[in-house]
């Protein structure tokens, strides 16, 4: 029988990184879940994937830190005995504006957001090459509708993740044939501090399809892009329609 595919997801003690995990774990890969600070969620998270039958194990990283980075992949593959997809989730999001910029801003996000792909790519390559594996890996970046419906709040997070959605490319052409690197771009799917469950409901019922993405609806597209033997260098839109309807403000400040 062949063994199980093995697939880390950044950020998955919480919200769409353990759905992610979860229906993950429920299609046929072990799971190994990554967090920073959620300790105790990733354990619920691991509970529910051992109930589904998964294999899975809980890794602790500040992925902002390099070296606690690069010490990602090798301590998934010593402990899980291989490694076949990235899902790279894990986010940081702070609003700014052009007004109050700073550098340290958007240092931080891009440790957080933008160059942790790169790194775990690269090392999911590298465990692929050492190991001879007959089929490509996959890389699934998470980014997000408003890189085709831009505005200007939130402008850190928004370029780190225009920096990701450029490194989604440059990867898939850098990394063939051994990896194939894609993005899902959700649109507004779980609301936030800016956001409570009545404004998440009335912006979601705003979509195109007249209802907003849910959790699910981008599980399944990552799960896609991870058995989608043919696609790579390309991002599926998760989000009703939203990046087809401009707004001038982020969700968090529309009424
Ligand atoms: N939610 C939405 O509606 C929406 C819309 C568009 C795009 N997206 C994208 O979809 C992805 C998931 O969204 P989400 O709302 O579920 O994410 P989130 O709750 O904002 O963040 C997910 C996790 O990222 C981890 N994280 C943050 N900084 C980190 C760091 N330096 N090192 C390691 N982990 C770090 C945190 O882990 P700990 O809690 O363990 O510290 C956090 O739980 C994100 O990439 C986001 O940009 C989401």
């Amino acid at each position: 029988m062949a063994p199980r595919p093995v697939v880390l997801v950044t950020g998955a003690a919480r919200r769409l990184g353990r759905e992610i995990a979860l229906h993950l774990g429920a299609r046929g890969f072990d799971v190994a879940v990554h967090y920073r600070r959620s300790a105790a969620d990733a354990e619920a998270t691991l509970a529910d994937l051992h109930a589904r039958g998964a294999v899975a194990a809980g890794f602790a990283a500040d992925l902002a830190d390099e070296a606690s980075c690069r010490a990602l992949v090798p301590a998934v593959v010593a402990r899980l005995g291989r490694l076949d997809a990235v899902v790279h989730n894990a986010s940081l999001f702070e609003p700014d504006h052009a007004a109050d910029f700073t550098y340290a801003a958007m240092e931080r996000h891009w440790r957080a957001n933008t160059a942790p792909a790169v790194v775990l790519a690269q090392a999911l390559h590298d465990h692929l090459a050492a190991r001879g594996a007959a089929e490509p890996g996959c890389v699934v970046n998470l980014l997000d509708q408003k890189l085709w419906n831009p505005n200007p709040d939130c402008v850190s997070y928004t370029l780190s993740k225009a920096a990701l959605q450029c490194a989604t490319t440059l990867l898939a052409q850098a990394l063939a044939p051994r990896v194939r690197v894609c993005g899902v771009a959700p649109g507004l799917t779980l609301g936030s501090a800016q956001i409570d469950d009545a404004k998440l409901e009335r912006l979601q019922a705003q979509a195109l399809l007249g209802y907003g993405a849910r959790p699910a609806d981008i599980a399944q597209a990552v799960h896609y892009l991870l058995t989608a033997r043919a696609v790579t260098g390309t991002t599926v839109l998760v989000d009703a329609g939203q990046h087809l309807q401009p707004h001038d403000r982020d969700f968090g400040y529309l009424a």
